[in-house]
């Protein structure tokens, strides 16, 4: 019998400094598109893809915690990746972390 233990494996994104409060970067991550960002000094990170349609969450609009895709106009609460309208959908979530350097680290899985 085999077992499979998931393993993290972090990737550098970009800098806490090039991220502001209230901001969102598109950036790449082992060929994964992937939206930062940052939600009171909290650094989220999602798959740059809206559940409808895969528009480029990164063209939307950041109002707060509401991330407005700019296609259809669905939005998310960025906190958790939750829809808001509507509702039953949400985003693709992956794991993040800001080391003790400032680097944004994403694990894509
Ligand atoms: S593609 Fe985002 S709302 Fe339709």
């Amino acid at each position: 019998m085999s077992t499979q233990v998931a393993t993290t494996q972090w990737h550098e994104t970009m800098h806490i400094d090039d991220l502001w409060d209230g901001d969102m970067a598109p950036v790449e991550v082992d060929g994964t598109k992937v939206l930062l960002v940052n939600v009171g000094g909290d650094v989220k990170a999602y798959l740059n893809r809206c559940p409808h349609q895969a528009w480029a969450l990164d063209e939307g609009d950041l109002d707060g915690e509401t991330l407005t895709c700019i296609r259809h106009m669905w939005t998310f609460d960025v906190t958790d990746g939750t829809g808001i309208n509507p509702d039953d959908e949400c985003l693709t979530t992956f794991g993040c972390e800001v080391g003790d350097d400032g680097v944004i680290r994403v694990d894509v899985g």
